[in-house]
């Protein structure tokens, strides 16, 4: 070694050293934003695999909201999740309380979309879609008009408790005579 060298090998041993100390930050840092990045992709999969699993239940209010034999309108907020992003949609439905059990229907006509009212004017009261005239019975039966099929019956159940209405809330394929499930 000459003297010339010396200072040369002190800075590389120093730039070893900062290399190495970075080296092994930088895999410190990685390892721990792979752990927090598995961790909350394990528990997106797990809320979603549940959430198909167990339907999507909605609360849509105190049973004793609805009188027997009238069809009540509700709105409800359906949360949707795809991938990452979870978006939230106001929802229409009418239900109709017959003693301890609910008819639930969606509002959204089967034709092409348009939200169906309860018309009580006329002999015989019925939904009716103002876009292209489509009728349906309390049921949600057809009647008449464009519609291909009634409208859509949601499944609903009550709360643990027993003091709320809940519906498990889907999406269905427009223009179709049967009922075939959105995914
Ligand atoms: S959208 Fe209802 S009849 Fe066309």
């Amino acid at each position: 070694m000459t003297q010339s060298d010396a200072p040369h090998d002190v800075d590389g041993s120093r730039r070893t050293f900062l290399g190495l100390a970075i080296a092994l930050i930088g895999a410190g840092v990685a390892g721990v934003m792979g752990v927090t990045i598995y961790g909350y992709a394990v528990a997106q999969a797990l809320k979603t695999s549940a959430s198909g699993k167990e339907g999507n239940w909605i609360d849509v209010g105190p049973l004793d909201d609805f009188k027997d034999g009238i069809p009540t309108q509700k709105s409800i907020t359906v949360v949707t999740r795809e991938g990452w992003v979870n978006s939230q949609t106001e929802e229409a439905i009418w239900v109709t309380r017959q003693g301890d059990a609910f008819t639930v229907l969606t509002a959204t006509c089967p034709h092409l979309g348009c939200k169906v009212q309860w018309q009580t004017e006329g002999q015989t009261p019925k939904f009716f879609c103002p876009c292209h005239a489509s009728s349906f019975e309390k049921s949600g039966k057809l009647i008449q008009g464009a519609s291909a099929r009634g409208l859509d019956t949601l499944n609903w159940r009550k709360s643990p408790d027993g003091t709320l209405l809940q519906v498990d809330f889907k999406r269905f394929k427009a223009l179709i005579a049967e009922k075939v499930e959105l995914v």
